[in-house]
């Protein structure tokens, strides 16, 4: 069986264990979704957001993309924020990061990635703003453990300085944002 056929045959699987479980499971979640979350995390295989949190289908909403990094000109991730947040009407917004990031990595070697250079910039400025701290951490694991940290906070401060979540505070409504960091290991 080729690779691609496997993952077809195990969504006839996951199918037919959900409606076991519960005969309305697909039903129930035709006509709309009511999600309470949503996630924005990194799009590293290793890190999904709904199968390591397991969340059903239906109750996140998710956001990956390189670093899960939050850019205030990405209409991609600012759309998805504000469909989250203005319609579906989330209650918490997840950033989540995740040890042993590629992202990460090559935003500390030299810039020879080609276009994702382009998309890494934004962590290496955060690299730059702590480079004192960073430098002093001679243990690269460390360091980088230290960086996936800073990374989130960063994104979680562009987050909450979106109109989007601004325009959704004032009103004194939610919702409330939270930064993790995943350990892989
Ligand atoms: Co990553």
């Amino acid at each position: 069986m080729k690779y691609y056929q496997k993952l077809l045959q195990n969504n006839v699987e996951w199918a037919q264990e959900m409606v076991k479980q519960d005969p309305n499971f697909f039903a129930k979640r035709e006509a709309a979704q009511t999600p309470h979350y949503l996630g924005i995390g990194c799009s590293d295989s290793r890190v999904p957001l709904e199968l390591m949190t397991g969340a059903l289908p239906g109750e996140m909403f998710v956001h990956r993309n390189i670093g899960n990094q939050v850019w205030e000109t990405d209409l991609n991730v600012l759309s998805v924020v504000q469909f989250a947040v203005n319609v579906l009407d989330v209650e918490h917004v997840i950033v989540c990061g995740h040890s042993n990031c590629g992202a990460l990595k090559a935003a500390e070697g030299p810039l020879s990635n080609g276009l994702i250079d382009h998309w890494l910039s934004d962590i290496r400025d955060i690299i730059r703003w702590h480079r004192t701290e960073l430098d002093a951490t001679k243990d690269r694991e460390e360091r980088l453990h230290r960086l996936s940290h800073l990374n989130v906070m960063q994104q979680v401060g562009v987050l909450s300085r979106t109109s989007i979540i601004q325009d959704a505070w004032s009103r004194g409504r939610r919702p409330m944002l939270h930064g993790w960091v995943y350990d892989i290991g």
